[in-house]
């Protein structure tokens, strides 16, 4: 989607894609990744999801990126943490240990800014993206990793009649084009979920950086 679409949601508070709970599918699968103690963690179009404290909580160190300046002013905010921001080119960034959070473009982070990271998580980034936009968003992950580089991803399937995205729906075969020539792709579990008050499936997949 355009960034007035989501900088207008944030706004006016109509997040409803913020969980008041971290993600069962990231607290089912984390381990899966294999993942050393105090791994870097990057989370891309991150919000203010509670995924992050999850992670930190599990021993990492957690990198996020969000367009929204009152998402990321509210995380920090919200658990009472004072973080030193620097102006970082396009980006700024927020760091109050162990976490740092960019405020700016997901397409504006370069490897160099970002530094080494063990992992990625993606929860309600890609299918957040139109079409268009997600060959663009794959190779940026990928531009942004090294081999080795494990990524926990999670999609929706719904009844695509009842349900007007984001988020939206991104099939298996998509998946596999957008990421099997740069990641080797797991599919790992489904689940039943919701989506906008109507039923819906999750998807977490399993990728590792070729
Ligand atoms: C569906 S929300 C998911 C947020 C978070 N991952 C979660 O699970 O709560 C998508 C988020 O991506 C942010 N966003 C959209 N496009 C972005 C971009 N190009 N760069 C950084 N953040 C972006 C939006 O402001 C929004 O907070």
């Amino acid at each position: 989607m355009e960034a007035d679409f989501w900088l207008d949601k944030w706004a006016s508070d109509q997040i409803g894609f913020h969980e008041a709970a971290p993600h069962p599918l990231l607290v089912a699968h984390w381990q899966t990744l294999g993942l050393a103690p105090g791994a870097r963690v990057f989370v891309p179009l991150c919000g203010k999801s509670l995924d992050l404290c999850w992670l930190a909580e599990a021993g990492c160190e957690v990198v996020g990126i969000e367009l929204a300046g009152v998402a990321v002013g509210d995380f920090f905010a919200e658990r009472g943490l004072g973080a030193q921001a620097d102006e970082r080119g396009e980006l700024t960034r927020h760091c109050a240990a162990p976490y740092t959070l960019y405020h700016g473009d997901f397409f504006d982070l370069d490897a160099a800014e970002l530094g080494p990271v063990d992992a990625i998580y993606d929860r309600a980034a890609l299918i957040a993206m139109m079409p268009a936009q997600r060959r663009a968003y794959a190779a940026h992950l990928a531009a942004l990793t090294r081999p080795g580089t494990r990524m926990l991803l999670i999609t929706v399937a719904y009844d695509e009649r009842a349900i007007k995205p984001p988020p939206f729906v991104v099939s298996a075969a998509e998946i596999g084009t957008l990421f099997d020539a740069d990641w080797h792709v797991e599919t790992l579990a489904e689940a039943n979920a919701e989506v906008k008050g109507k039923p819906a499936r999750e998807f977490v997949h399993r990728l590792e950086r070729r």
